[in-house]
């Protein structure tokens, strides 16, 4: 298993302590930028005060203390009395940036993530936010955020990645993918673009199925992809699909449910079939990386089995059920992990 390992250093300065606990703010400084789309702004050529005021709406003092912010974190930079966007925030926060993921940062993170997060302690003391409802079906589906608008977010968040991924995992070979807990489909289109013979299904509650619906006949796909409207845990699975794929998805449920799944992904699969679970991971010491670990805390907010994921914790429940593991790879460096497990033959 490919992880950095560098041990993390335990801090000694007093300053260490507030760069942690003033952090959400510079988090919350860039949701509001993204709110106002002031990077796209920028990068149209909006670079001073006065203009991007007038542009916003947001009032001139106001606005020089939000920018204060955002150059303080290297967000944007005054050169010459012009604003511009950094490398980074021209790539990847402007409107058709080439990986432009406004909508997960804003929304996924900036809206409902740091909402949940304010239920945090009464998680841990096992209090559930929705008693009668899992994660997504009581935080996400609600009235007000609605399925809709959570899926095409985690999709501005997951083509990325799904890409990334399409490109490491060679699915030259297979047939069918059943995509659990798909959302959006973007691994699916990923897959299905780079493996011309492959068909998919995206199994996931019904909220999310126009917006797979839409992106799918984008992609051209409609002929190859179906769409299976359930709950994961409840809802039978087809049986003819030759590889499962599970991203971000045993983070979403607890302990219980991750075995449940492990157990249907087995005995959904014939023998030599493919599965392959996609999540934020930790690493065995469940030290770090912390961006991984920050999310994974966020799991706890509605599950109070929720894990700490490891690959050492997902192969296990993997070859509980049968998988012969082949192995955990980083995906997204300092983020996520896949483990990829074959039935035997
Ligand atoms: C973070 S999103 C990831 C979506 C997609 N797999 C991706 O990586 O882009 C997690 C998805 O799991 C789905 N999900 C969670 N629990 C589920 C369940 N019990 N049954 C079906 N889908 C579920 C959610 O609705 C959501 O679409």
């Amino acid at each position: 298993m490919a992880t950095s390992s560098e041990p993390i250093k335990p801090i000694e300065d007093v300053r260490d302590i507030s760069a942690i606990t003033y952090g959400f703010m510079a988090s919350k400084a860039l949701f509001a930028a993204l709110d106002f789309d002031l990077f796209t702004r920028i990068e149209g050529g909006i670079a001073q005060v006065p203009a991007l005021a007038r542009a916003t709406g947001i009032s001139e003092n106001r606005l020089v203390t939000l920018l204060a912010a955002l150059k303080s974190v290297g967000l944007i930079a005054e050169r010459g009395g012009r604003l511009i966007n950094a490398p980074a925030t021209s790539k990847f926060l402007v409107a058709g940036a080439p990986g432009d993921f406004r909508d997960y940062v804003r929304l996924v993170n900036g809206a409902l993530g740091y909402e949940t997060f304010r239920h945090l302690s009464g998680a841990l003391r096992g209090e559930r936010v929705f008693p009668d409802k899992g994660f997504y079906e009581g935080l996400f589906y609600s009235a007000g955020i609605g399925g809709q608008q959570f899926s095409s977010a985690q999709h501005s968040g997951s083509l990325g990645p799904a890409h990334l991924m399409a490109k490491r995992v060679d699915l030259g070979g297979r047939k069918r993918l059943l995509d659990v807990g798909g959302g959006s489909g973007a691994y699916t289109l990923a897959f299905c673009t780079a493996n011309p013979q492959l068909k998919a299904t995206i199994l996931d509650f019904p909220q999310t199925e126009e917006t797979a619906r839409k992106y799918v006949q984008q992609s051209g796909l409609t002929d190859r992809v179906a769409h299976l409207a359930g709950n994961a845990i409840t809802t039978d699975w087809p049986k003819n699909h030759d590889v499962v794929l599970m991203s971000y998805v045993w983070s979403a449920v607890g302990e219980d449910d991750i075995a449940v799944l492990a157990r249907r992904a087995f005995d959904a699969l014939p023998p030599g079939g493919l599965v392959l679970v996609h999540d934020f991971m930790v690493d065995n010491t469940r030290e770090q990386p912390p961006f991984a670990a920050w999310y994974l805390l966020g799991s706890v907010l509605d599950n109070p089995n929720a894990v700490c994921l490891t690959p050492e914790y997902t192969e296990g429940a993997l070859k509980r059920v049968g998988f012969k593991v082949e192995g955990t790879e980083v995906m997204l460096p300092g983020i996520t992990m896949l483990t990829r497990a074959p039935k035997p033959a």
